[in-house]
Parts: C-alpha cells; sequence; structure tokens
C-alpha cells in the first residue's frame, strides 16, 4: 500500500535560544530534521515532504540533499496548520502518511515499520506513537476510554487536573489514512489555551466520527522530543549510546564507551581499539586494526588500516594504512599521508601529500608540498610556503633526506636522493643525488672570551 511520510519543521524552538531553526540543531554531528529523514528512508517511505517556515532557506539547504518536498508554512499558527500547508503534497494520494516532528530524533527503523504495519493491519483511521512516562510534564496526555480505546488527546497547557494525572504521552508520531485526514484538518479550530491549530484534534473528531484509532506504546527512549538545550543534550547522549554499542557490535574495542563521541555516519573496521576523548565525526572512516590513543579529533578523514594515533587533530584528509600520527601533531585539510609514514609531535601538515615511508618526526611545518617516499624530515624543518602575498608550492622527490632546522622557502624543488645540511635556508632547485648547504661558514676566534675579560 501506497505510504509517504510529512515531517514538521516549522516552529520556532523559542525555547532553545538560538539563531539557528530548532530542527537544525545537530545531535551525534546531524542536524535533528536530517535524522528523521534518513530513518524514515531507511524504513522504506521515500516520498517526503518538510513542512518548513522559521529559518526556511535554512532547513530547505540543510536537507537539499535528501532529495525531500517542501510545503512552506508561513505562519506558525500550530502542528494542524502545519500539516495543512502539505495539503497539496496529499492531495491527489490514497493510502497512508506517516506524520513526524523534526525534533524528535530518536525514533528507530524498526517501530517506524512496526507502526505501519500496525496501522495496516489494525485497518485504523489513525494511529499514534505513545510512551508511558514518569514525568510526562510538557506533553500531550492520551485520554481511553472505558474500554481503552484512545478517545483524544489533551495538550499539557489545555489538561485538566485530573488529565495531567495520565502518564501516557502523545509522541508527535503517527500513521493516518490520507483521505480521512484532510477530511478531519478542514474541522480543526484553535479553541485553545495555545490559540493554535493542533494536529492532536484531529484524534478526538476521528473518533468522535465512529472511527478506529490505533495505539502503539514504544519507550520513551525513541519518543523524546527536543525543546531546550538539555533536551537536546538528553537525545545526544541516547543516540552516541546506540552509536557506540553499534561499534562495539561489529568488533570495535570502546575503552570508555560513555565518553567516546562519534558521530552517526561514522565508519570503523573491526579490531580497531578507540580509547576516551576521542571525537570523531562527520563523514570519517577509520578502517580494521587502528589503535585511536586518547583525545584525538578526527574529522570527514579516511584513516587506512593499522594506524596509530594520539592526541592529534586530522581533518578533511586521509592516513595511510600502517602510519602513525602524534602525539601532537595536526593535520589540515587535504591532505594525503602515505603508508607506513610517520608524522610526529608538533608536526603540523596542510595540503600537502606526503609520500610511504616518508617520517616528519618533530616540530616541523609542512604545508602547499609534494612530498615523496622514503624522505627524512629532521627536527624543526620549515616550509615557507607565504611570501606575504602568496601561497607557493614546494615539490620533494623521493629519499630526500632534510637535515634539521631547515627552511625550504617555495616555490622550491627539491630532487630525488638528495641532503640538505641542517641550518640551510634553500631557495634554489637541489639537483638529483647533490648536497645542498645553504647557511653561512662558521669561524672560531680564537681566545675571544678571555680577551673580551669575560671568563668567569
Ligand atoms: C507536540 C504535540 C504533543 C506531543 C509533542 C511530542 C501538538 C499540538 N502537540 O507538542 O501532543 O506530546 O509534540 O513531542 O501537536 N511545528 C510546525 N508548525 C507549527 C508548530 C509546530 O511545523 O506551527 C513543528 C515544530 O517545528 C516541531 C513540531 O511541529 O518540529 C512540534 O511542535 P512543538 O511546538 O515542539 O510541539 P509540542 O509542544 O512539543
Ligand atoms: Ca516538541
Amino acid at each position: 500500500m501506497y505510504n509517504c511520510a510529512i515531517i514538521l519543521a516549522a516552529g520556532e524552538g523559542k525555547r532553545m535560544k538560538s539563531s539557528t531553526p530548532k530542527v537544525l540543531h545537530k545531535v551525534c554531528g546531524k542536524e535533528m530534521v536530517n535524522v528523521v529523514i534518513d530513518v524514515i528512508k531507511n524504513a522504506g517511505i521515500k516520498d517526503i515532504n518538510v513542512v518548513v517556515g522559521r529559518g526556511a532557506d535554512k532547513v530547505k539547504e540543510a536537507t537539499e540533499v535528501n532529495g525531500v518536498f517542501y510545503a512552506l508554512q508561513d505562519k506558525q499558527l500550530g502542528t494542524g496548520h502545519a500539516v495543512m500547508c502539505a495539503r497539496e503534497f496529499l492531495t491527489g494520494k490514497q493510502g497512508t502518511v506517516a506524520i513526524f516532528t523534526g525534533d524528535a530524533p530518536l525514533i528507530t527503523k524498526e517501530t517506524i515499520e512496526k507502526l505501519t504495519l500496525f496501522h495496516r493491519e489494525g485497518m485504523y483511521k489513525a494511529t499514534l506513537l505513545t510512551s508511558i512516562v514518569d514525568n510526562p510534564s510538557g506533553y500531550g496526555r492520551v485520554i481511553r476510554g472505558n474500554n481503552e480505546d484512545v478517545v483524544k488527546i489533551v495538550e499539557h497547557k489545555d489538561c485538566t487536573e485530573q488529565e495531567l494525572k495520565i502518564n501516557e504521552i502523545n509522541s508527535g508520531m503517527y500513521c493516518f489514512d490520507i483521505e480521512h485526514l484532510l477530511k478531519s484538518l478542514d474541522r480543526l479550530d484553535n479553541n485553545n489555551a495555545q490559540g493554535e491549530y493542533y494536529l492532536t484534534d484531529v484524534i478526538g473528531i476521528l473518533k468522535s466520527d465512529g472511527e478506529k484509532i490505533g495505539a502503539l506504546p514504544i519507550p520513551f527512549e525513541e519518543t523524546m522530543g527536543v525543546n531546550s538545550r538539555a533536551q537536546l543534550a538528553d537525545a545526544e547522549k541516547v543516540m552516541r549510546k546506540r552509536i557506540n554499542l553499534k561499534h562495539m557490535e561489529n568488533g570495535v574495542t570502546l575503552i570508555d564507551p560513555d565518553n567516546t563521541y562519534i558521530d552517526i555516519d561514522v565508519e570503523i573496521g573491526n579490531d580497531t581499539i578507540i580509547y576516551p576523548g576521542n571525537v570523531i565525526s562527520g563523514k570519517t572512516i577509520i578502517e580494521e586494526g587502528c589503535t585511536i590513543y586518547p583525545n584525538s579529533r578526527i574529522e570527514n578523514s579516511l584513516i587506512g588500516k593499522g594506524v596509530n594515533i594520539q592526541n592529534s587533530v586530522i581533518l578533511q584528509s586521509k592516513v595511510g594504512e600502517g602510519t602513525s600520527v602524534g602525539p601532537f601533531a595536526y593535520i589540515r585539510p587535504e591532505s594525503v599521508i602515505g603508508k607506513s609514514a610517520r608524522i610526529g609531535d608538533f608536526v603540523e601538515i596542510k595540503k600537502s601529500v606526503i609520500g610511504d615511508k616518508t617520517k616528519v618526526s618533530h616540530l616541523t611545518y609542512i604545508g602547499d608540498a609534494e612530498v615523496g617516499s622514503g624522505c627524512n624530515f629532521g627536527c624543526g624543518t620549515v616550509v615557507v610556503n607565504y611570501d606575504g602575498k602568496k601561497k607557493h608550492k614546494t615539490i620533494i622527490g623521493d629519499n630526500a633526506f632534510i637535515g634539521c632546522n631547515v627552511n625550504l622557502v617555495a616555490p622550491v624543488k627539491i630532487n630525488n636522493d638528495t641532503y640538505i645540511a641542517a641550518g640551510s635556508t634553500i631557495l634554489e632547485e637541489v639537483p638529483e643525488g647533490a648536497l645542498a648547504i645553504a647557511r653561512a661558514k662558521q669561524v672560531n676566534k680564537e681566545g675571544w672570551v678571555e680577551k673580551k675579560g669575560l671568563k668567569k
């Protein structure tokens, strides 16, 4: 049977106190609305309409990659009004529409599948996901009749004393028969505490028409909504736990999962060991058998097999198999480090290629350079890539041995199998097989200290 989805994402999110629309706040590195879109798609629903309003352009821009449709809600007159704004999306369609909110990112694919099946098999005109909670404050309450049937939903602000005690809450996630939903939307009013058109009132309307309403209770862990920064942190915690559990099930060792921060889309190979304090974000892929010692940040990078990383920052870069990085290395965007290489302590690499087995062990800056394989950089090498106006390239062949405290002033080329004497400032091309020395010759002034009367 036909199934589409609407995601409500037009609200302002006042309680977030943010200039960013609420649904664009991130949980484990991904905007909440994109988390919801992804999970709906994974559950097999491809035809998705996002209702945008507050910060519509920003929300559209952030969700564009997901190939969804949009409806605009100019004024935020309530969740029912938001669905009315998507009327065009529903018109002419027959079957089920699932409705979710862009601020409840913890719903799972399995639950969505269960919801749609339950809705279909029960032949309900509306089915809602609910949760039984200790503290229902702020949520709409599910009112059940004598025979346990759902009668209506009452918003927290509209509840009587008695209704406030009900601890079954509305998750804000539903399935509706499209035709019945459209007809009921026309009958909504805003005679309530908030002066809004509530989507939740559709349930009461359908019930009073004698239609069958289904309700599926699920754990609060999946229904939790995010209305404040504190709830955002709660949601992040639940999501983090799920992500980390998934990696452990895949054969990754997390020394302390409570203190390991891995974004939703990160992939990690088995037998990789991750120590606490690591932040692994974006679309990072870490292959198998790596060891990530504490306190690194790795973003949108590809880390090859058996790499060791300690206390380092790696951004938008690739690190080849068997290489070690850190402690305290900084690999900046668009760098490619080869296999079995070494990027040691206090080394910064910027937009550079470093060949296989090349060692850059300590206190070195390499920027805008192409470095071959088997090179060795002495301590304190600086690639001087910037002349105050422009950045220039440095090219270094294979097996170059760069002595300590060398400046390589770009643009410059160092050919294969060369040696550069320590303390040199290199401005000219060094031919293959040569030793380059570019420093003042040493002068010893015998007896100088005594002559000056400085001897102690
Ligand atoms: C809503 C439900 C409540 C439920 C709770 C679950 C209603 C009336 N209430 O309350 O029963 O327990 O979710 O989290 O539906 N939105 C729009 N346009 C609007 C208003 C809201 O698009 O005019 C969007 C928001 O961006 C948000 C979602 O709808 O993503 C829910 O809105 P919110 O104001 O957070 O509703 P709650 O008060 O949480
Ligand atoms: Ca909410």
